[in-house]
């Protein structure tokens, strides 16, 4: 499903863009104050601690009132129980349609199977839910082409190429929570880039850590991985010898990682800053980014997001087949889950204009 899977991604994208905005315009479907009814969908989502979830709960509240459904919308402030709690709350109170961003894929079984027995469809956003045949959709981004596009940059600006001989260049590898199913994709889609590099000595890393099991970060906890970094700083990096890149794996990280960096003196004519990545596009990292200090982040629309999610519940609701672009892709250990994938786009200084500000993502007022 990967190779030249984002290029297929973006065209299938563009198309069903297409069809949703002649549809809006042709008044087809949806005119007539909508046709959500009396019906509530919940929307339950992990955290507010990574602004773009924020945006994805406001961004569906939005379009499924212009729909005419109500919602029911929940963070779990990174705890499972609590988000247990919310979603069986929202079968309770007859929610008709589930939307879950899980905390963790793997913990929401029993709330599925009663969600399954009270008729109510469930759609796992952004990250899926694992182990449980009570999963009907999954909508999201291309997990692994986010991992490749933070990789390739990396290798891009480093130079590296095939069977080439650049650096040694030392590079340090981070990852999001265990617990996140999306962490697996990332972390392999960024390793099926590096690896060669490594193995060639073109890259060296040296902590040694680059297993996933050693890197990833609890509850993508940025301070946790500024301590990290940190010490790998003060373990492996004497003598003069510095750090030239950095995977993070998301914004909040990168800026976890920065601070660390900073504090060793990074980020000086005679200690310029590694390349670091990042992902989600949030304001504070552009920002970041505009100051030279984050190399790259990618970019995630969450408004489409939160559009392939509101079409797929509608449909769902008016019994009708959900699009899918997605068919065999995403085992959760009990059922391949069908799914609607985005395609992440690569941001940098040179097209964060264009690609975020032109396109009304970030309003130029927040940017430095
Ligand atoms: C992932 C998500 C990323 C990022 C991260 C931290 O599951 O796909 O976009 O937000 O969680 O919350």
């Amino acid at each position: 499903m990967h190779a030249g899977g984002a290029a297929r991604l973006r065209t299938v994208t563009l198309a069903v863009l297409t069809l949703s905005l002649t549809a809006a315009a042709t008044g087809c479907g949806n005119d007539s104050g909508g046709q959500g009814g009396e019906v509530t969908v919940g929307i339950a989502l992990p955290t507010r601690k990574q602004t773009r979830w924020i945006a994805d709960g406001n961004n569906m509240e939005k379009l499924f009132k212009e729909q005419g459904y109500k919602t029911d919308k929940q963070y779990a402030d990174d705890s499972v129980d609590k988000q247990v709690e919310q979603v069986e709350e929202m079968i309770d109170r007859g929610d008709k349609l589930l939307i879950i961003g899980a905390v963790d894929g793997f913990e929401l079984g029993d709330a599925l199977q009663k969600a399954a027995r009270a008729g109510v469809k469930v759609i796992a956003y952004d990250r899926l839910l694992l182990g449980s045949s009570n999963v009907d959709y999954y909508a999201s981004f291309d997990n692994y082409a986010v991992g490749k596009l933070q990789a390739r940059y990396i290798i891009d600006k480093l130079g590296l190429k095939k069977g080439g001989n650049a650096g040694p260049y030392n590079i340090e590898l981070f990852a999001g929570d265990a617990n996140d199913n999306n962490v697996r994709g990332f972390f392999s889609g960024a390793m099926d880039q590096l690896d060669e590099f490594i193995k060639d000595g073109q890259l060296e890393v040296p902590s040694q850590q680059m297993r996933l099991s050693q890197v990833t970060t609890y509850k993508w906890q940025a301070e946790i991985a500024r301590e990290t970094m940190t010490t790998r700083l003060d373990d492996f990096y004497k003598g003069g010898s510095t750090v030239d890149a950095v995977l993070a794996p998301n914004d909040g990280i990168a800026r976890g990682l920065i601070e660390a960096l900073k504090k060793h003196d990074y980020g000086t004519a005679a200690k310029p800053m590694p390349i670091i990545t990042g992902q989600d596009a949030e304001t504070e990292s552009v920002n970041e980014i505009i100051a030279g200090e984050q190399s790259m982040t990618v970019y995630k629309d969450t408004r489409k997001l939160a559009e392939v999610a509101v079409k797929m519940a509608q449909d769902i609701l008016s019994g009708k087949q959900p699009e899918i672009n997605n068919r065999e892709g995403n085992d959760n250990g009990n059922k391949v889950v069908p799914a609607y994938l985005l395609a992440p786009v690569s941001v940098d200084k040179s097209n964060y204009k264009k690609l975020l500000v032109d396109s009304g993502y970030i309003k130029a007022s927040d940017l430095n």
